[in-house]
């Protein structure tokens, strides 16, 4: 690959969105230059034209691009809060904080009880019904898509397969399947034209997108309440203590949370994993080689690789001096996990993909501290189970053209990416 141009510092601003149309290459590049000359640079907020009457830019933020400062961050959530604003780039509107303030949004005490609800629901039993889904449905995916030969990677593999298991660990039927993912679309998509269509305001899709999801979940749990299954959301609307179980409202933002963060995360690191694939076949040969050895490396790599949440924000509780630079309470960080899981002073060769790398202390899924990513156990095994029944049905499968990249700056998404086998 042709190295990308080297980056004059002053050019770089992270916050226009012509900055995320660029190719992966020269945005490693931009980071690569801030980590060496300004690893904690300050920006001004974006402004998103789609949705600028209801996202008020502020007063900026912080980038913070070097892995130990990340971790500084995370291991400090009682100064860098999750809480004022969101973790969002700029501040929610407070209409849109009803549906999209799930625990992702929160600091303890609230968070640690909504963590532990949750987690208390992923029990030995409703675990072991989940891994046992994955497989069906790993195998049905790949059957479905396998009769044609090519097709579109996102549409047939990576975003079915997360959303069929998302629904079926949450017990929603199958007849939603097309909504809940129809939703989770338009919550991620700022607006994006091939996903909002023109002339549909964003905003009020976004709102209604929201609506939808939480109705659907008010339905399930009122109607798990008196029908319980081994599905979570029947765990989570009957744990017998008051104080551990959700209200409707908490189960709502859950269900939310859990679409928009289980779903386009996996699809995004399964394409990336196709094209990683294609692009390095030395690596795909070690795979092949022996897959069940290797899965565990690899499953990291390709998150590390991929970084498909590109940042989250925290707020300042305090003023706080981060590696000589005076923060102050109420600033906004952005913790940049994709330039971290390029940081050259935290991983050997950074640029190389490597499917047998150790260490790999990435932060694809968050820096230690308590917004880890929940799911994390849950993803790792569904990309090292999709990718076994890949490769082993068509061990050929390739990509035949350029990915169509997602215009955002916070999922590292694909849209469309063809493939063959
Ligand atoms: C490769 C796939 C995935 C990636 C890269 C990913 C990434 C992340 C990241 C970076 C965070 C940290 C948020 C922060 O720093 O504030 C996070 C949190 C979270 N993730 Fe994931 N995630 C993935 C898959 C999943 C799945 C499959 C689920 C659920 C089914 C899930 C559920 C969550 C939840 C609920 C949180 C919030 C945790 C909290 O605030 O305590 N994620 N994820």
């Amino acid at each position: 690959m042709d190295r990308p141009p080297n980056w004059n510092l002053d050019e770089i601003d992270l916050s226009p969105v012509e900055f995320w149309q660029r190719p992966w290459a020269e945005r490693d590049a931009a980071f690569a230059t801030l980590r060496t000359f300004r690893p904690i640079a300050h920006f001004d907020d974006p402004i998103i034209d789609s949705v600028a009457f209801a996202f008020a830019p502020g007063g900026g933020y912080y980038a913070l691009t070097r892995h130990r400062d990340i971790a500084t961050a995370s291991r400090h959530p009682e100064v860098f809060l999750s809480g004022p604003g969101a973790v969002s780039l700029l501040d929610l509107p407070t209409e849109m904080v009803e549906y999209f303030s799930g625990m992702i949004s929160t600091d303890n005490p609230k968070h640690a009880r909504l963590r532990r609800i949750v987690s208390n629901a992923f029990n030995p039993r409703t675990v072991r019904e989940i891994e046992d889904s994955i497989e069906r449905i790993a195998a049905t995916v790949v059957s479905r898509s396998l009769m044609n030969g090519t097709g579109d990677f996102v549409d047939d593999i990576a975003a079915p397969f997360p959303l069929e298991i998302i629904c079926t660990m949450m017990g929603v039927s199958p007849s939603e399947y097309e909504t809940v993912l129809r939703c989770s679309n338009v919550i991620l998509s700022m607006g994006d034209p091939d996903i909002v269509s023109e002339g549909t305001d964003p905003v009020l899709a976004f709102l209604d997108a929201g609506a939808t999801l939480t109705g659907i979940m008010e339905e399930l749990g009122e109607f798990r309440r008196d029908h319980p299954t081994n599905d979570i959301t029947s765990a989570l609307v009957n744990a017998t203590i008051d104080a551990e179980r959700l209200t409707q409202q908490e189960l709502a933002s859950f269900f939310v949370l859990l679409v928009t963060a289980g779903n386009e995360t996996i699809r995004t690191t399964l394409s990336h994993a196709l094209l990683a694939l294609s692009e390095h076949p030395v690596q795909k040969a070690r795979l092949l080689a022996d897959y069940d050895a290797v899965a565990p490396t690899f499953t990291e790599e390709i998150v590390r690789w991929a970084t498909p949440v590109i940042w989250m924000r925290r707020t300042l509780a305090r003023d706080y001096t981060l590696s000589g630079v005076d923060l102050k309470e109420g600033d906004k960080v952005v913790l940049y996990y994709c330039s971290a899981n390029r940081d050259e002073e935290a991983f050997v060769d950074p640029e190389a993909f490597d499917v047998g790398r150790t260490p790999n202390d990435h932060f694809g899924f968050g820096a230690p501290g308590p917004h880890f990513c929940l799911g994390a156990h849950l993803a790792r095994r569904e990309i090292s189970v999709m990718w076994r029944e890949l490769l082993h049905r068509a061990p050929d499968i390739r990509s035949t053209g350029p990915p169509a990249q997602l215009a955002s700056n916070f999922v590292n998404g694909i849209k469309r990416l063809p493939y063959s086998f």
